[in-house]
């Protein structure tokens, strides 16, 4: 008993107020081993994350618009006709929402946060309150994820639902992390939730708290754990009983383009007279505009075994200056002589 007390002390230097989220449903093995691991690691955690499986959503920003679901959720964990939101009865750290990543991340900072974890509601919802949780009033972190299956390329950056809930975090000025892993298998966290070290949920998990746990520490007094308007991009490999050779993948910065990422393109079968989508390297994948232009990309990493890639993005969408510059100059006529922007810095 004395023991465990000490370790939670221990823990609870780097103490954080984190919101979980993912795409692939607040029933996804992954995301559950991830929550279970932060809490254990000392951190307050809320997960907010879709009822059903919301992959390939990318940042697209759903509410429901009924008080309750109209369908089964993923795994019919909660069924056709249930609150289209709500929390687990033994957890009120675990909730559903019939929306978006993105959209889960808007109702954790703007509903179940002020509503059930701010130090100011804490006495009108005392009751409402599972004994031992904490009060939320800043939050610290968005995690997302892991993601079942890897988000590489930019194409997947603009489709991802893991990634579209980080960036959506990002426009708040919430720091944000996207995990996704290579373990591709869609799984119910009532089927395969264990403690098995072998698990690629489980390590995953480790490697979340590993990463967030660096990055905390290394904030010491600065206010924000990322700069305004950042997030983290991260792809795990295979692990554990995917490849049991990697347990302990090693982590490599990496550019979010680059070789190997590929943009979707659509095939005509001639035969069938039907058109499918694929992907294809393109030359306008190679650019290098922004950050450091010697890393590798997040595909060639990879493809390269047992390693995970950290891509960090910034949502100003802008062109750079001498770009934005050469083209403005070329509209020139169409604008008012006062709006030269050659000569502004
Ligand atoms: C995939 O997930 C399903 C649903 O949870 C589970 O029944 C099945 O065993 C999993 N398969 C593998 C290979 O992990
Ligand atoms: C094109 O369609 C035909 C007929 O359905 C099929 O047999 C063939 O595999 C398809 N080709 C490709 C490249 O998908
Ligand atoms: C795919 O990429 C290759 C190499 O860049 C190019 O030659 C080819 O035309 C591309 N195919 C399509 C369909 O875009
Ligand atoms: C499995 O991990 C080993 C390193 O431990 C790596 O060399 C190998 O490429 C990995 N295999 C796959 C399929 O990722």
């Amino acid at each position: 008993m004395q023991i465990f007390a000490f370790a939670f002390l221990f823990a609870c230097v780097l103490c954080k107020n984190i919101i979980l989220t993912n795409d692939d449903g607040f029933t996804a093995t992954n995301i559950r081993a991830a929550y279970r691991a932060l809490k254990d690691a000392g951190h307050n955690v809320v997960m907010v994350a879709p009822v059903s499986q919301r992959s390939g959503w990318s940042g697209k920003f759903d509410v429901p618009y009924t008080k309750d679901l109209l369908t089964d959720g993923e795994f019919a964990y909660k069924k056709k006709g249930d609150p289209a939101w709500g929390y687990e009865p033994s957890d009120l750290g675990i909730w559903y929402f019939n929306g978006t990543p993105a959209s889960c991340v808007g109702f954790a900072l703007d509903y179940v946060l002020p509503k059930y974890f701010s130090s100011s509601s804490k006495s009108e919802n005392g009751s409402e309150q599972a004994s031992g949780n904490q009060t939320m009033d800043k939050v610290d972190l968005v995690v997302s994820g892991p993601n079942e299956g890897v988000n590489l390329s930019p194409g997947l950056f603009t489709i991802s639902g893991t990634i579209g809930a980080a960036v959506s975090a990002a426009y708040r000025g919430v720091p944000s992390i996207a995990f996704s892993g290579s373990n591709g298998n869609n799984s119910f966290f009532k089927d395969s939730l264990d403690t098995d070290k072998m698990n690629p949920s489980n390590i995953y998990a480790n490697l979340v708290v590993d990463f967030v746990d660096q990055l905390f520490k290394d904030q010491e007094e600065d206010e924000r754990l990322l700069p305004l308007g950042t997030g983290i991009n991260i792809n795990l490999p295979h692990v554990g009983y995917e490849n049991e050779s990697c347990t302990d993948p090693e982590w490599v910065y990496t550019r979010i383009t680059g070789p190997g990422s590929t943009a979707s393109i659509v095939k005509f079968n001639e035969t069938s007279g039907l058109v499918s989508s694929g992907s294809n390297t393109t030359k306008a994948l190679l650019v290098d505009y922004n950050g450091l232009d010697f890393l590798p990309s997040e595909a060639s990493v990879l493809a390269s075994g047992c390693k995970s890639s950290v891509s960090l993005f910034s949502i100003d969408y802008d062109a750079p200056k001498t770009l934005q510059k050469k083209i403005y100059k070329s509209l020139k006529p169409l604008f008012k002589e006062d709006t030269n922007v050659e000569d502004n810095n």
